[in-house]
């Protein structure tokens, strides 16, 4: 299976033109990219071979729900994945497993492709891996409350390796992912994120239980992804 290679640009750039630019240049076979909602038209519009994808979508198709991106709107706008669930979103809006629940049960309805986000904080990694695993097998649990599991890809995503240099290791998500696919179904795809570089992607590629990589702050630097997703090509 072809490993896949997020691009999760976040809150990031401010201006079309670097947009722009930044698209061009992480256009590989295999990458999805997923600027801010306002330039997914520009982006979408350059993207040749990578996918584009979308940071959030609403639990409802459409109406009076203001400040919120509907997912059938998104789908009629070339997008193909979604991410849902993120650990910002969850931290800093406060967005629980009811809302993230109804969020991808409204994404799939209209065939986007999830990709939802878990992963436990620092006070949890540190009681070690039985603590670890039973906080993300729960966070699954509530999450996908009622959802065809089969349509699904996560992204393991540790929140204290995130945006700090400071990644979990290869062996401590494979222990992890092998509980999710024991919960999940060997079939799901599971990417890894957190702190994902050109320096360290490889030995994360690599590995059979890891199916592709959620990357942040090095999507946002070209030579940094490109050596990402030429990585993955060369598996
Ligand atoms: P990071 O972010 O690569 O900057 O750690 C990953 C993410 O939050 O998706």
């Amino acid at each position: 299976m072809r490993k896949l290679i997020v691009a999760n640009w976040k809150m990031n750039p401010l201006t079309a033109a670097e947009a722009r630019v930044l698209a061009r240049k992480s256009d590989f076979p295999g990458a999805v990219i997923c600027p801010p909602f306002i330039f997914l038209g520009e982006v979408g519009g350059l993207l040749k071979k990578a996918d584009l994808g979308a940071q959030d979508a609403s639990w409802e198709d459409q109406g009076a729900y203001t400040g919120e991106v509907s997912p059938l709107g998104l789908k009629r706008a070339g997008v193909k994945y979604v991410i849902l669930g993120h650990s910002e979103r969850r931290g800093y809006l406060g967005e629980g497993s009811g809302l993230i629940n109804k969020k991808i049960k409204a994404s799939l309805r209209v065939s986007l492709k999830v990709i939802l986000c878990v992963g436990e904080p620092e006070s949890v990694h540190r009681g070690g891996l039985a603590a670890t695993v039973k906080f993300v097998v729960s966070e699954l649990k509530a999450d996908l409350k009622g959802i065809d599991k089969s349509r699904l890809i996560i992204a393991y995503e540790p929140i204290w390796a995130i945006g700090n240099g400071n990644s979990a290791s290869p062996e401590e998500i494979n222990k992890i992912n092998l509980h999710i696919k024991k919960y999940l179904g060997k079939n799901i795809p599971i990417l890894y994120g957190g702190s994902v570089g050109p320096e360290n992607a490889k030995k994360f590629l690599r590995e059979p239980l890891i199916d592709g990589l959620l990357v942040g702050g090095a999507s946002l630097k070209p030579t940094k992804f490109s050596k990402i997703c030429t990585w993955k090509t060369k598996i």
